[in-house]
C-alpha cells in the first residue's frame, strides 16, 4: 500500500502482490448549514492510497480526522465529492448502481457497533443467509449450509443459529457481523474500529479471528483504529490521517519505531511503553484540539500544534515526499531523512 509507485511486496513473496484497492485523490466534502450560513466540512481532503492483495493497511488518527468517511468512500457507501476508487482494476466511483450492486460482493465493511447494522428481528442464521439470498448465491440448501459453516468459522456452536442479536454479547455480535460480511465471499474487508467497543480480553479474540480469516480466506483488510499500538501489531502498512489528509504512510515497523511526521511522533508518544523492544518515548502533549475541518488552517494543517513548526509550515502546504526507506510523509521537516524525489499525486 503506497501512494508512490514503489510497491512493497507482501511478506514472504518475491514479487509484489497485485493491487486490489486504490484511492486516487479522494475528496469528501459535506455541505452543512450553520448560524453563519452554509459551510463545507472537508472531511476527506485528497487522499491517495494503494492496498495490495493480502495486505492489511491500518488507518489511524484522532477522532474526527475522517477515517470512517474515507472507509465509507472506499466501499462507496457514500459518494465521493472528487477522486476515484479503483477496486480490482475497476473504478467503482463512476459505475451505475446496478453494476455496483453486483461488484459489492467483492468488498464489505464491518462496523464498530455491529448491533446497529444487524436486524434485531432476524435470527443469527437468517442474518448470515440474507446477503447470499440478495446476491442469489445458490439454492436454499446451499445458502443454509454455507451460513451454518460461517457461524462455525467465527466460533459459534450450531445452537446459536436460532438466537437473536440481543441474545449475543458485544464480542459475539461482532463475530456475527463478521460472518455476515464474509457471506458474499468478499476479497476486501474495511473494518471500522471493529474492536474499539469491546472489552480488552474480547478484543484479542476478535483480532485473532480476523487474522485467522485473513490467512485462511486470502482476505485484504483496511483496518481503521484510534490505537496505533493495536494497528502496529496487525497492519503491514499504516496510514496516519490528520484533518482529512494522509500525513504519513509506510511499512508498519519503521513508522512505529521511527515516526517521520511530528503528528505520528505525538500519537506514538501517548502509547504507554510496556515492552523493551521499543525505545522509551517522551510524552508529547499536543496543544489544542483537532482544528475544525470547516475552517482548515492554510499551509500545513498540523502546524498550529506542531512543536517543530517554522514560518514555511504556516505559509506552504507540504506535499507527500518519499523517504529513504520508501515511506511517504507530508512535512517540511520530516524526522527521518528524505530521499531526493518529491511525489506528485
Ligand atoms: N454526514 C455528515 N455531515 C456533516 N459532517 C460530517 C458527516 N459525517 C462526518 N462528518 C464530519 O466529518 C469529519 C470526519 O468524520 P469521521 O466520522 O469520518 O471521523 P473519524 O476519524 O471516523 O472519527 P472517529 O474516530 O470519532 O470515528 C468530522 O468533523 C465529522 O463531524
Ligand atoms: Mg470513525
Amino acid at each position: 500500500m503506497s501512494a508512490a509507485s514503489t510497491p512493497s511486496p507482501v511478506e514472504g513473496s518475491a514479487t509484489p502482490a497485485p493491487l486490489l484497492l486504490e484511492a486516487r485523490g479522494v475528496v469528501k466534502h459535506f455541505p452543512i448549514r450553520t448560524s453563519n450560513g452554509k459551510k463545507i466540512v472537508q472531511a476527506v481532503d485528497g487522499v491517495s492510497l494503494q492496498v495490495r492483495a493480502g495486505e492489511t493497511l491500518g488507518l489511524v488518527g484522532e477522532s474526527g480526522c475522517g477515517k470512517s468517511t474515507l472507509g465509507r468512500c472506499l466501499v462507496r457507501l457514500i459518494e465521493v465529492t472528487e477522486g476515484q476508487v479503483i477496486f480490482d482494476g475497476t473504478d467503482i466511483t463512476s459505475m451505475s448502481r446496478r453494476e455496483l450492486r453486483s461488484r459489492r460482493t467483492g468488498f464489505q465493511m464491518i462496523f464498530q457497533d455491529p448491533y446497529a447494522s444487524l436486524n434485531p428481528r432476524r435470527r443469527a442464521l437468517a442474518t448470515v443467509e440474507e446477503p447470499m439470498r440478495t446476491h442469489d448465491m445458490g439454492t436454499e440448501q446451499e445458502i443454509r449450509d454455507r451460513a451454518m459453516h460461517l457461524l462455525e468459522i467465527v466460533g459459534f456452536d450450531p445452537s446459536y443459529a436460532d438466537r437473536y442479536p440481543h441474545e449475543f454479547s458485544g464480542g459475539q455480535r461482532q463475530r456475527l457481523g463478521i460472518a455476515r460480511a464474509l457471506a458474499v465471499t468478499p476479497r476486501l474487508l474495511i473494518a471500522d474500529e471493529p474492536v474499539s467497543a469491546l472489552d480488552v480480553s474480547i478484543q484479542a479474540q476478535v483480532l485473532n479471528l480476523l487474522a485467522d480469516l485473513q490467512r485462511d480466506q486470502a482476505l485484504t483488510y483496511v483496518f481503521i483504529a484510534h490505537d496505533l499500538a493495536v494497528v502496529h501489531h496487525i497492519a503491514d502498512r499504516i496510514g496516519v490521517m490528520y484533518l482529512g489528509e494522509l500525513v504519513e504512510v509506510g511499512d508498519s515497523s519503521p513508522l512505529y519505531n521511527h515516526p517521520a511526521h511530528p503528528y505520528t511522533e505525538a500519537l506514538l508518544s501517548s502509547i504507554p511503553v510496556i515492552d523493551d523492544e521499543v525505545e522509551k518515548r517522551d510524552r508529547i502533549v499536543l496543544q489544542g484540539d483537532l482544528p475544525s475541518p470547516i475552517d482548515k488552517p492554510g499551509g500545513c494543517a498540523f502546524a498550529p500544534r506542531c512543536r517543530y513548526s517554522q514560518a514555511i509550515c504556516v505559509s506552504d502546504k507540504p506535499v507527500l515526499q518519499l523517504l529513504s526507506d520508501g515511506r511517504e510523509v507530508a512535512c517540511h521537516f520530516p524526522l527521518v531523512a528524505a530521499a531526493t524525489t518529491t511525489l506528485t499525486i
